[in-house]
Protein backbone atom coordinates (compact mmCIF):
# COMPACT_ATOMS: atom_id res chain seq x y z
CA UNK A 1 0.00 0.00 0.00
CA UNK A 2 1.74 3.42 -1.28
CA UNK A 3 1.50 5.98 1.61
CA UNK A 4 -1.65 7.93 1.82
CA UNK A 5 -2.07 11.26 2.70
CA UNK A 6 -5.18 12.84 4.90
CA UNK A 7 -7.24 15.77 2.78
CA UNK A 8 -8.24 16.79 6.23
CA UNK A 9 -5.27 17.79 7.05
CA UNK A 10 -2.80 16.41 9.93
CA UNK A 11 -1.79 17.94 13.51
CA UNK A 12 1.06 20.34 13.62
CA UNK A 13 2.79 18.04 16.05
CA UNK A 14 3.55 15.23 17.88
CA UNK A 15 2.02 17.46 21.33
CA UNK A 16 -1.21 18.57 19.40
CA UNK A 17 -1.75 15.01 18.95
CA UNK A 18 -1.42 14.29 22.74
CA UNK A 19 -3.22 17.50 23.55
CA UNK A 20 -5.83 16.45 21.00
CA UNK A 21 -6.22 12.48 21.95
CA UNK A 22 -6.04 13.74 25.71
CA UNK A 23 -8.67 16.05 24.86
CA UNK A 24 -11.13 13.21 23.62
CA UNK A 25 -10.28 11.10 26.35
CA UNK A 26 -10.66 13.50 29.38
CA UNK A 27 -14.41 14.61 29.90
CA UNK A 28 -17.44 13.93 31.42
CA UNK A 29 -16.41 10.44 31.82
CA UNK A 30 -13.31 11.08 34.02
CA UNK A 31 -15.21 13.94 35.86
CA UNK A 32 -19.06 13.07 35.71
CA UNK A 33 -19.23 9.07 35.46
CA UNK A 34 -16.17 7.75 37.04
CA UNK A 35 -16.80 9.10 40.18
CA UNK A 36 -20.03 8.06 40.12
CA UNK A 37 -19.48 4.66 39.33
CA UNK A 38 -16.67 4.47 41.29
CA UNK A 39 -19.39 5.60 44.05
CA UNK A 40 -21.45 3.62 43.60
CA UNK A 41 -19.82 0.26 43.09
CA UNK A 42 -17.92 0.67 46.46
CA UNK A 43 -15.04 2.94 45.68
CA UNK A 44 -11.77 0.55 45.63
CA UNK A 45 -12.63 -2.27 44.17
CA UNK A 46 -14.24 -0.94 41.18
CA UNK A 47 -10.80 1.45 40.55
CA UNK A 48 -8.56 -1.43 40.50
CA UNK A 49 -10.44 -3.10 38.03
CA UNK A 50 -11.16 -0.10 35.98
CA UNK A 51 -7.51 0.13 36.09
CA UNK A 52 -7.11 -3.40 34.97
CA UNK A 53 -9.32 -2.79 32.17
CA UNK A 54 -7.66 0.15 31.14
CA UNK A 55 -3.96 -1.51 30.75
CA UNK A 56 -5.12 -4.88 29.26
CA UNK A 57 -7.95 -4.11 26.91
CA UNK A 58 -7.77 0.16 26.67
CA UNK A 59 -4.43 0.31 25.83
CA UNK A 60 -3.97 -2.35 23.12
CA UNK A 61 -7.40 -1.25 21.30
CA UNK A 62 -6.37 2.42 21.45
CA UNK A 63 -2.73 1.74 19.49
CA UNK A 64 -5.25 -0.80 17.18
CA UNK A 65 -7.02 2.30 16.17
CA UNK A 66 -4.69 5.28 15.94
CA UNK A 67 -2.60 2.64 13.87
CA UNK A 68 -5.06 1.84 11.81
CA UNK A 69 -6.06 5.58 10.87
CA UNK A 70 -2.65 6.40 10.38
CA UNK A 71 -2.23 3.65 8.21
CA UNK A 72 -5.98 4.47 6.24
CA UNK A 73 -5.69 8.23 6.77
CA UNK A 74 -9.31 8.87 5.99
CA UNK A 75 -12.49 8.75 8.35
CA UNK A 76 -12.90 5.27 9.66
CA UNK A 77 -15.45 3.83 7.25
CA UNK A 78 -13.44 4.78 4.46
CA UNK A 79 -9.88 3.21 6.42
CA UNK A 80 -11.41 -0.24 7.04
CA UNK A 81 -12.55 0.05 3.49
CA UNK A 82 -9.15 0.16 2.41
CA UNK A 83 -7.55 -1.99 4.45
CA UNK A 84 -9.99 -4.95 4.53
CA UNK A 85 -9.09 -4.24 0.36
CA UNK A 86 -5.68 -4.10 1.02
CA UNK A 87 -5.48 -7.22 3.21
CA UNK A 88 -8.05 -9.19 1.27
CA UNK A 89 -10.11 -9.25 3.80
CA UNK A 90 -14.25 -8.77 3.51
CA UNK A 91 -15.72 -5.61 3.08
CA UNK A 92 -18.09 -6.20 5.78
CA UNK A 93 -15.33 -5.03 8.23
CA UNK A 94 -16.63 -1.66 7.00
CA UNK A 95 -19.57 -1.92 9.42
CA UNK A 96 -17.60 -1.58 12.41
CA UNK A 97 -17.23 2.19 11.08
CA UNK A 98 -21.22 2.66 10.84
CA UNK A 99 -21.43 1.18 14.51
CA UNK A 100 -19.07 3.80 15.38
CA UNK A 101 -19.99 6.75 13.72
CA UNK A 102 -23.99 5.72 15.51
CA UNK A 103 -22.50 5.49 18.60
CA UNK A 104 -20.55 8.62 18.47
CA UNK A 105 -23.65 10.83 17.72
CA UNK A 106 -26.07 9.00 20.37
CA UNK A 107 -23.40 9.51 22.81
CA UNK A 108 -23.10 13.20 21.92
CA UNK A 109 -26.95 13.84 22.41
CA UNK A 110 -26.93 12.64 26.11
CA UNK A 111 -23.49 14.20 26.76
CA UNK A 112 -24.36 17.85 25.37
CA UNK A 113 -27.38 17.48 28.27
CA UNK A 114 -25.11 16.61 31.02
CA UNK A 115 -22.67 19.69 29.52
CA UNK A 116 -25.22 21.96 29.57
CA UNK A 117 -25.89 21.39 33.33
CA UNK A 118 -22.78 22.09 33.67
CA UNK A 119 -23.04 25.27 32.06
CA UNK A 120 -26.08 26.18 33.84
CA UNK A 121 -24.39 25.23 37.29
CA UNK A 122 -21.06 27.33 36.54
CA UNK A 123 -23.65 30.43 36.20
CA UNK A 124 -25.51 28.98 39.54
CA UNK A 125 -22.08 28.64 41.11
CA UNK A 126 -21.15 32.15 40.67
CA UNK A 127 -24.46 33.51 41.47
CA UNK A 128 -23.62 31.69 44.69
CA UNK A 129 -27.43 29.74 44.52
CA UNK A 130 -26.10 27.10 46.56
CA UNK A 131 -23.67 28.76 49.23
CA UNK A 132 -24.69 27.70 52.20
CA UNK A 133 -27.75 25.75 50.97
CA UNK A 134 -29.82 23.01 53.01
CA UNK A 135 -29.62 19.90 51.17
CA UNK A 136 -33.31 19.88 50.37
CA UNK A 137 -32.76 22.89 48.86
CA UNK A 138 -30.03 21.90 46.86
CA UNK A 139 -32.42 18.85 45.33
CA UNK A 140 -34.71 21.46 44.53
CA UNK A 141 -32.15 23.33 42.47
CA UNK A 142 -31.24 20.14 39.98
CA UNK A 143 -34.82 19.59 39.92
CA UNK A 144 -35.40 22.63 38.89
CA UNK A 145 -33.25 22.55 36.13
CA UNK A 146 -33.95 19.01 34.78
CA UNK A 147 -37.85 19.53 35.21
CA UNK A 148 -37.59 22.41 32.92
CA UNK A 149 -37.17 21.30 29.35
CA UNK A 150 -36.75 24.92 27.86
CA UNK A 151 -33.79 25.92 30.29
CA UNK A 152 -32.18 22.50 29.39
CA UNK A 153 -32.41 22.79 26.21
CA UNK A 154 -31.12 26.16 26.29
CA UNK A 155 -27.72 25.31 27.80
CA UNK A 156 -27.56 21.91 25.52
CA UNK A 157 -27.88 23.79 22.64
CA UNK A 158 -25.16 26.50 23.63
CA UNK A 159 -23.12 23.29 24.16
CA UNK A 160 -23.82 21.97 21.07
CA UNK A 161 -23.35 25.09 19.07
CA UNK A 162 -20.24 25.92 20.42
CA UNK A 163 -18.56 22.00 19.73
CA UNK A 164 -19.77 22.58 15.95
CA UNK A 165 -18.45 26.06 15.51
CA UNK A 166 -14.89 24.44 16.61
CA UNK A 167 -15.64 21.48 14.45
CA UNK A 168 -16.56 23.33 11.66
CA UNK A 169 -13.01 25.06 11.23
CA UNK A 170 -11.15 21.67 10.55
CA UNK A 171 -8.43 20.05 12.23
CA UNK A 172 -5.93 22.83 12.75
CA UNK A 173 -7.80 25.86 13.54
CA UNK A 174 -10.93 23.73 15.52
CA UNK A 175 -10.14 20.46 16.78
CA UNK A 176 -6.14 21.42 17.61
CA UNK A 177 -6.97 25.01 19.02
CA UNK A 178 -9.51 23.93 20.90
CA UNK A 179 -7.28 21.33 22.71
CA UNK A 180 -4.21 24.04 22.89
CA UNK A 181 -6.33 26.34 24.98
CA UNK A 182 -8.59 24.24 26.86
CA UNK A 183 -6.25 21.23 28.50
CA UNK A 184 -3.76 23.37 30.08
CA UNK A 185 -6.75 25.80 31.30
CA UNK A 186 -8.07 21.80 32.56
CA UNK A 187 -5.08 21.05 34.09
CA UNK A 188 -4.34 24.29 36.24
CA UNK A 189 -8.12 23.98 37.34
CA UNK A 190 -7.70 20.66 38.80
CA UNK A 191 -4.78 20.63 40.12
CA UNK A 192 -5.69 23.83 41.97
CA UNK A 193 -9.12 21.81 42.73
CA UNK A 194 -7.32 18.80 44.04
CA UNK A 195 -5.08 21.08 46.41
CA UNK A 196 -8.21 23.13 47.77
CA UNK A 197 -10.08 19.67 48.28
CA UNK A 198 -7.07 18.12 50.33
CA UNK A 199 -6.99 21.15 52.31
CA UNK A 200 -10.65 21.93 52.93
CA UNK A 201 -11.91 18.33 53.01
CA UNK A 202 -11.18 15.07 54.49
CA UNK A 203 -8.65 13.64 52.31
CA UNK A 204 -7.76 10.65 54.21
CA UNK A 205 -11.17 9.08 54.39
CA UNK A 206 -10.92 9.53 50.36
CA UNK A 207 -7.76 7.84 49.73
CA UNK A 208 -9.25 4.88 51.92
CA UNK A 209 -12.51 5.03 49.46
CA UNK A 210 -10.41 5.17 46.58
CA UNK A 211 -7.77 3.29 47.17
CA UNK A 212 -9.04 0.43 49.88
CA UNK A 213 -10.68 -2.50 47.72
CA UNK A 214 -13.41 -3.93 49.03
CA UNK A 215 -13.68 -6.97 46.71
CA UNK A 216 -17.38 -8.24 48.01
CA UNK A 217 -18.63 -5.57 46.13
CA UNK A 218 -17.32 -7.06 42.56
CA UNK A 219 -19.80 -9.12 40.68
CA UNK A 220 -20.27 -9.57 36.64
CA UNK A 221 -22.38 -6.12 36.58
CA UNK A 222 -19.34 -3.91 38.38
CA UNK A 223 -16.92 -5.80 35.83
CA UNK A 224 -19.16 -4.45 32.59
CA UNK A 225 -19.27 -1.75 34.03
CA UNK A 226 -15.71 -1.24 34.37
CA UNK A 227 -14.82 -2.25 30.77
CA UNK A 228 -17.64 -0.13 29.15
CA UNK A 229 -16.18 2.64 31.03
CA UNK A 230 -12.70 2.02 30.11
CA UNK A 231 -13.62 2.42 26.45
CA UNK A 232 -15.69 5.04 27.25
CA UNK A 233 -12.93 7.06 29.18
CA UNK A 234 -10.43 6.64 26.19
CA UNK A 235 -13.10 7.65 23.75
CA UNK A 236 -12.58 3.89 22.16
CA UNK A 237 -14.82 2.04 20.10
CA UNK A 238 -16.46 4.69 17.77
CA UNK A 239 -13.78 5.52 15.80
CA UNK A 240 -12.34 9.33 17.39
CA UNK A 241 -9.31 8.01 18.05
CA UNK A 242 -9.07 6.37 14.75
CA UNK A 243 -9.72 9.39 12.99
CA UNK A 244 -7.52 11.55 15.37
CA UNK A 245 -4.30 8.02 14.63
CA UNK A 246 -5.20 9.76 10.41
CA UNK A 247 -4.37 13.12 11.46
CA UNK A 248 -0.63 11.97 13.13
CA UNK A 249 2.16 12.63 11.42
CA UNK A 250 4.53 9.90 10.28
CA UNK A 251 7.23 9.24 12.19
CA UNK A 252 5.75 9.81 15.80
CA UNK A 253 5.76 6.78 17.64
CA UNK A 254 2.20 5.35 18.18
CA UNK A 255 3.47 3.35 21.32
CA UNK A 256 4.54 5.85 23.33
CA UNK A 257 2.22 8.56 22.41
CA UNK A 258 -0.62 5.92 23.43
CA UNK A 259 0.68 5.30 26.50
CA UNK A 260 0.85 9.01 27.64
CA UNK A 261 -2.39 9.66 26.69
CA UNK A 262 -3.78 6.25 28.63
CA UNK A 263 -1.92 7.59 31.76
CA UNK A 264 -3.22 11.10 31.20
CA UNK A 265 -6.42 9.83 30.80
CA UNK A 266 -6.44 7.68 34.30
CA UNK A 267 -4.53 10.50 36.34
CA UNK A 268 -7.39 12.84 35.44
CA UNK A 269 -9.87 10.43 36.77
CA UNK A 270 -8.60 9.56 39.87
CA UNK A 271 -7.37 13.14 40.54
CA UNK A 272 -11.42 14.27 39.88
CA UNK A 273 -11.92 11.51 42.50
CA UNK A 274 -9.54 13.65 45.00
CA UNK A 275 -11.04 16.74 43.97
CA UNK A 276 -14.46 15.14 45.32
CA UNK A 277 -14.65 12.62 47.70
CA UNK A 278 -12.52 14.69 50.29
CA UNK A 279 -15.74 17.31 49.51
CA UNK A 280 -17.91 14.96 50.02
CA UNK A 281 -16.64 12.88 52.90
CA UNK A 282 -15.81 16.07 54.87
CA UNK A 283 -19.59 16.82 54.91
CA UNK A 284 -20.73 13.29 55.73
CA UNK A 285 -22.28 12.77 52.93
CA UNK A 286 -22.65 9.73 50.85
CA UNK A 287 -20.59 8.87 48.20
CA UNK A 288 -22.95 6.45 46.17
CA UNK A 289 -25.71 9.43 44.48
CA UNK A 290 -25.59 8.05 40.98
CA UNK A 291 -25.84 10.39 37.84
CA UNK A 292 -26.73 13.11 40.44
CA UNK A 293 -23.17 13.23 42.78
CA UNK A 294 -21.73 15.98 41.61
CA UNK A 295 -24.85 17.96 40.76
CA UNK A 296 -26.35 17.17 44.05
CA UNK A 297 -24.01 16.12 46.54
CA UNK A 298 -20.90 18.03 45.69
CA UNK A 299 -22.85 21.85 45.36
CA UNK A 300 -23.65 20.75 48.85
CA UNK A 301 -20.57 20.24 49.75
CA UNK A 302 -19.24 23.30 48.01
CA UNK A 303 -21.86 25.03 50.06
CA UNK A 304 -20.35 24.67 52.84
CA UNK A 305 -16.58 25.23 52.36
CA UNK A 306 -15.39 28.60 52.67
CA UNK A 307 -14.99 30.61 48.89
CA UNK A 308 -16.75 27.15 48.07
CA UNK A 309 -18.60 29.55 45.16
CA UNK A 310 -15.87 30.22 43.53
CA UNK A 311 -13.96 26.95 43.92
CA UNK A 312 -17.58 25.42 42.65
CA UNK A 313 -17.63 27.62 39.47
CA UNK A 314 -13.69 26.29 38.96
CA UNK A 315 -15.12 22.89 39.02
CA UNK A 316 -17.93 23.34 36.57
CA UNK A 317 -15.89 25.43 34.38
CA UNK A 318 -13.59 22.45 34.53
CA UNK A 319 -16.00 20.30 33.38
CA UNK A 320 -17.67 22.09 30.48
CA UNK A 321 -13.68 22.34 29.10
CA UNK A 322 -13.40 18.87 29.43
CA UNK A 323 -16.51 18.10 27.43
CA UNK A 324 -15.84 20.43 24.42
CA UNK A 325 -12.72 18.55 23.57
CA UNK A 326 -14.42 15.41 23.86
CA UNK A 327 -17.47 16.50 21.61
CA UNK A 328 -15.48 17.57 18.83
CA UNK A 329 -14.00 13.78 18.52
CA UNK A 330 -17.26 12.07 18.89
CA UNK A 331 -18.54 13.49 15.60
CA UNK A 332 -15.53 13.93 13.39
CA UNK A 333 -15.73 10.31 12.02
CA UNK A 334 -19.23 11.32 10.91
CA UNK A 335 -17.75 14.59 9.67
CA UNK A 336 -14.78 13.41 7.92
CA UNK A 337 -16.53 10.90 6.14
CA UNK A 338 -19.54 13.00 4.98
CA UNK A 339 -16.47 15.28 4.26
CA UNK A 340 -15.22 12.35 1.65
CA UNK A 341 -18.44 11.81 -0.07
CA UNK A 342 -17.79 15.51 -1.40
CA UNK A 343 -19.86 17.14 1.53
CA UNK A 344 -18.51 20.97 2.45
CA UNK A 345 -17.22 20.56 6.17
CA UNK A 346 -19.48 23.10 7.38
CA UNK A 347 -21.86 21.18 5.80
CA UNK A 348 -20.87 18.01 6.70
CA UNK A 349 -20.74 19.38 10.60
CA UNK A 350 -24.02 21.50 10.50
CA UNK A 351 -25.79 17.68 9.46
CA UNK A 352 -24.32 16.16 12.07
CA UNK A 353 -25.34 18.84 14.37
CA UNK A 354 -29.23 18.37 13.40
CA UNK A 355 -29.28 15.28 14.35
CA UNK A 356 -27.93 15.01 17.49
CA UNK A 357 -29.75 18.21 18.48
CA UNK A 358 -33.02 15.96 17.79
CA UNK A 359 -31.68 13.11 19.83
CA UNK A 360 -31.07 15.72 22.39
CA UNK A 361 -34.14 16.85 22.92
CA UNK A 362 -35.39 13.57 22.98
CA UNK A 363 -32.62 13.26 25.94
CA UNK A 364 -33.42 16.59 27.37
CA UNK A 365 -37.85 15.51 27.35
CA UNK A 366 -36.59 11.80 28.85
CA UNK A 367 -35.71 13.53 32.58
CA UNK A 368 -38.61 15.88 32.31
CA UNK A 369 -42.22 15.56 30.22
CA UNK A 370 -41.38 11.76 29.29
CA UNK A 371 -40.08 10.56 32.38
CA UNK A 372 -42.80 7.91 32.40
CA UNK A 373 -41.40 6.24 29.27
CA UNK A 374 -38.95 3.50 30.73
CA UNK A 375 -37.73 0.07 29.12
CA UNK A 376 -36.76 -2.47 31.10
CA UNK A 377 -36.59 -0.01 34.20
CA UNK A 378 -34.68 2.21 32.71
CA UNK A 379 -35.43 5.88 31.43
CA UNK A 380 -34.36 7.38 27.93
CA UNK A 381 -31.86 8.65 29.04
CA UNK A 382 -30.43 5.88 31.06
CA UNK A 383 -30.64 3.62 28.44
CA UNK A 384 -28.93 5.62 25.73
CA UNK A 385 -26.19 6.04 28.43
CA UNK A 386 -26.09 2.23 29.08
CA UNK A 387 -26.43 1.03 24.94
CA UNK A 388 -23.93 3.50 23.62
CA UNK A 389 -21.07 3.38 26.56
CA UNK A 390 -21.43 -0.44 28.25
CA UNK A 391 -22.80 -2.27 24.73
CA UNK A 392 -22.18 -0.35 21.55
CA UNK A 393 -18.37 0.95 22.48
CA UNK A 394 -17.26 -2.74 23.75
CA UNK A 395 -18.54 -4.39 20.46
CA UNK A 396 -17.07 -1.73 18.26
CA UNK A 397 -14.19 -1.91 20.53
CA UNK A 398 -13.94 -5.71 20.24
CA UNK A 399 -14.50 -5.64 16.13
CA UNK A 400 -11.77 -3.30 16.28
CA UNK A 401 -9.35 -5.78 18.26
CA UNK A 402 -10.61 -8.72 16.14
CA UNK A 403 -9.70 -6.73 12.95
CA UNK A 404 -6.10 -5.58 13.65
CA UNK A 405 -5.51 -8.66 15.62
CA UNK A 406 -6.38 -11.37 12.96
CA UNK A 407 -7.37 -9.49 9.76
CA UNK A 408 -4.33 -7.18 9.12
CA UNK A 409 -0.65 -8.90 8.01
CA UNK A 410 2.13 -8.26 11.12
CA UNK A 411 4.13 -6.59 8.00
CA UNK A 412 2.00 -4.21 7.92
CA UNK A 413 1.27 -3.21 11.47
CA UNK A 414 4.96 -3.56 11.82
CA UNK A 415 5.59 -0.67 8.86
CA UNK A 416 3.00 1.82 10.57
CA UNK A 417 4.69 1.17 14.35
CA UNK A 418 7.98 0.99 13.63
CA UNK A 419 8.64 -1.36 17.29
CA UNK A 420 10.99 -4.14 17.98
CA UNK A 421 9.32 -7.44 17.36
CA UNK A 422 8.98 -8.55 20.72
CA UNK A 423 7.03 -5.90 21.30
CA UNK A 424 4.74 -6.05 18.70
CA UNK A 425 4.19 -9.76 19.60
CA UNK A 426 3.88 -9.07 23.08
CA UNK A 427 0.91 -6.08 21.65
CA UNK A 428 -0.59 -8.87 19.21
CA UNK A 429 -0.87 -11.62 21.49
CA UNK A 430 -2.76 -9.39 24.13
CA UNK A 431 -4.92 -7.89 21.70
CA UNK A 432 -5.67 -10.86 19.86
CA UNK A 433 -6.63 -13.69 23.06
CA UNK A 434 -6.41 -11.39 25.75
CA UNK A 435 -8.67 -8.61 24.94
CA UNK A 436 -11.79 -10.27 22.76
CA UNK A 437 -11.68 -12.91 25.09
CA UNK A 438 -12.13 -10.71 28.45
CA UNK A 439 -14.62 -8.92 26.35
CA UNK A 440 -16.77 -11.72 25.92
CA UNK A 441 -16.59 -13.05 28.99
CA UNK A 442 -17.72 -9.88 30.49
CA UNK A 443 -20.21 -9.76 28.31
CA UNK A 444 -21.61 -13.04 28.51
CA UNK A 445 -21.65 -12.73 32.50
CA UNK A 446 -23.40 -9.67 32.65
CA UNK A 447 -26.02 -10.81 30.14
CA UNK A 448 -26.37 -13.96 32.57
CA UNK A 449 -25.75 -16.37 30.24
CA UNK A 450 -22.82 -17.77 31.69
CA UNK A 451 -22.63 -18.67 35.53
CA UNK A 452 -18.83 -17.67 36.47
CA UNK A 453 -17.45 -17.41 39.76
CA UNK A 454 -18.37 -14.09 39.98
N1 LIG B 1 -13.69 9.92 26.51
C1 LIG B 1 -14.75 10.86 26.71
C2 LIG B 1 -14.96 11.06 28.19
O1 LIG B 1 -14.34 10.42 29.00
C3 LIG B 1 -16.01 10.42 26.07
C4 LIG B 1 -15.89 9.97 24.66
C5 LIG B 1 -16.37 8.74 24.30
C6 LIG B 1 -15.30 10.79 23.70
C7 LIG B 1 -16.26 8.29 23.01
C8 LIG B 1 -15.20 10.35 22.39
C9 LIG B 1 -15.66 9.11 22.07
O2 LIG B 1 -15.78 11.85 28.57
Amino acid sequence: MSERKSIHGEWSSRLAFFLAATGSAVGLGNIWKFPYIAGDNGGGAFVIVYLACVVLIGLPILIAEITLGRRGRESPVNTLRSMALDEGRSRAWVGVGFIGMVSGIIILSFYSVVAGWSLDYLLLSLRGAYAGASADRISRLFAGLTGNPWRQMFWFTLFLAVSLWFSARGVRAGLERVARVMMPALFVLLLLLVVYALIVGNAAAAFAYLFNPDFSRLNGQVLLLAMGHSFFTLSLGIGAMMVYGAYLPNGVSIFRVSVWVAAADTGVALLAGLAIFPLVFAKGLAPAQGPGLIFTTLPLAFGAMPLGSLFGAAFFALLVLAAWTSAVSMIEPTVASLEERGLGRGRATLSVGVVVWLLGMVMDFSVNIWSGVAWQGRSLFELFNFVSSDIMLPLGGFLIALFTGWMVSERSLRRELGVSRPLLRLWLLVLRYVTPVGVLLIFLNALGLIRGAL
